[in-house]
């Protein structure tokens, strides 16, 4: 088991009517402008723009908006967040959406606090930033759980490169979630939000060194998960549904469920940042894609694990056969998949790679044959497994 040090700073305001507390928790903050930031059109069409809006007034917030994310964020979006807070003098930034708006504001707020580098760097690891502004955030999605991760990811748009950086300072510092703001989400988006939430916690937990207690943790939310989210694929407003879902969207993503442990195995998500950069493709959609073949490739690497969560999370009943029992709990969860209507290959995606575009993808997810995934988790996978896991999953 591995020390570890676990601060979570962000201020959850949880249930119905919530963001009405937003006025008041910005001023809270004692900023003198806020940048609100917003995707491309849900919050405007849905009211809660206004309301924000309205709620600021109320308070008597200076404020200034940047609306246009779109799901997978642009690097360009976010340089032009950064101009417009430094010529507004902007302090606070109000992510209003869902993952892609709230990283796109955690770039803004890492490049408002860094005049001195680009921004870019951080994602390609090649700086790490000393500071940002503070973000909070009203969540829309129930999704990639950047509402209290410590995380953001950006595509830049010269070479379509989807990149993440990871830093404490980046955790919000309050998200409100109200359950009932998702009700308007496309099925689509419930399905492929939904996967990213389990996502979230399988990376984690398929890794060697994990507590007993945070496996447990994680198998509880997987299986709350495989309840609550084909109810809230067929019934958009069952409150319930929602609100369980929503809170594993954190609880998933909040470092929790790697306590004691490494970071995680992380492989499928490295897989899809190629996928979601090249071929702009749903982040959880690009997950569900990858993540039969990736399991089936692998699991000979770490049976024992496979095997717990075949039998405690897919409850699948022993086949009297390690390997029978574990690819039952792999196609059992591939059905589940498939029952929210979520791909299981690459060309469910309604995109068809050529040769040359997988082997781009493999060069690009493996930094140039600079690097492995998964070397915390599973197994390692240089180049020549990352083609092949590409290959077959297509
Ligand atoms: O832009 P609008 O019009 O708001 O539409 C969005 C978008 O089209 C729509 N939507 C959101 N809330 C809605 C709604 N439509 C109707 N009603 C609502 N209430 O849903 C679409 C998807 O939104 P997006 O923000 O892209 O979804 P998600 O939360 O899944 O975020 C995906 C992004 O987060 C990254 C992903 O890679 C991807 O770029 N991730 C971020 C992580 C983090 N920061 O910790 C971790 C994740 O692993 C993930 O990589
Ligand atoms: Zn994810």
């Amino acid at each position: 088991m591995n020390n570890f040090t676990f601060r979570l700073p962000t201020e959850i305001h949880f249930g119905k009517g919530t963001e009405n507390e937003v006025g008041a928790l910005v001023r809270a903050r004692g900023c003198k402008k806020v940048l609100v930031h917003y995707g491309s059109g849900s919050a405007k069409r849905s009211g809660l723009l206004d309301k924000v809006f309205a709620a600021l007034d109320a308070e008597g917030i200076n404020y200034i908006s940047l609306g246009g994310v779109v799901p997978n964020p642009r690097l360009s979006l976010v340089y032009e967040g950064i101009r417009l807070c430094n010529e507004e003098g902007v302090d606070f930034i109000l992510a209003v959406g869902g993952g892609s708006v709230i990283d796109s504001a955690k770039g803004i707020g890492y490049g408002v606090a860094n005049p001195d580098c680009d921004v870019w760097e951080f994602y390609e690891k090649k700086k790490v930033p000393k500071a940002t502004l503070p973000v909070g955030v009203i969540l829309t999605i129930a999704a990639a759980g950047s509402e209290t991760s410590n995380s953001s990811v950006l595509t830049k748009e010269d070479g379509w490169l989807k990149r993440g950086a990871q830093n404490e300072i980046s955790r919000p510092v309050f998200a409100i979630m109200d359950p009932e703001l998702t009700y308007t989400l496309p099925k689509y988006q419930t399905a492929s939000g939904s996967v990213d939430i389990m996502m979230h916690t399988l990376e984690r937990y398929f890794q060697p060194g994990i507590m007993s207690i945070t496996m447990a943790l994680g198998e509880a939310l997987l299986r709350t998960m495989l309840h609550y989210a084909p109810i809230a694929y067929k019934e958009p407003e069952n409150y319930e549904a929602r609100a369980e879902i929503m809170w594993c969207g954190s609880l998933s993503h909040n470092s929790m469920m790697e306590l004691g442990g490494t970071r995680g195995d992380w492989s499928c998500h490295q897989l899809e940042h190629e996928l979601g950069g090249m071929f702009d493709v749903a982040h959880g959609a690009g997950l569900a894609a990858v993540w039969p073949t990736w399991a089936r490739y692998v699991w000979k690497a770490m049976p024992d694990r496979f095997y717990t969560f075949a039998t405690r999370v897919m409850g699948v009943a022993d086949q009297g056969d390690e390997e029978a029992t574990i690819l039952a709990g792999i196609d059992a969860f591939e059905a589940f998949l498939k029952s929210i209507d979520m791909p299981t290959r690459i060309r469910e995606l309604g995109i068809d790679p050529t040769d040359e575009q997988v082997a781009e993808l493999a060069l690009k997810c493996s930094h140039w044959h600079g690097r492995s995934i998964g070397t915390d988790g599973v197994m390692p996978l240089p180049y020549d497994d990352i083609l092949k896991i590409y290959q077959l999953a297509l």
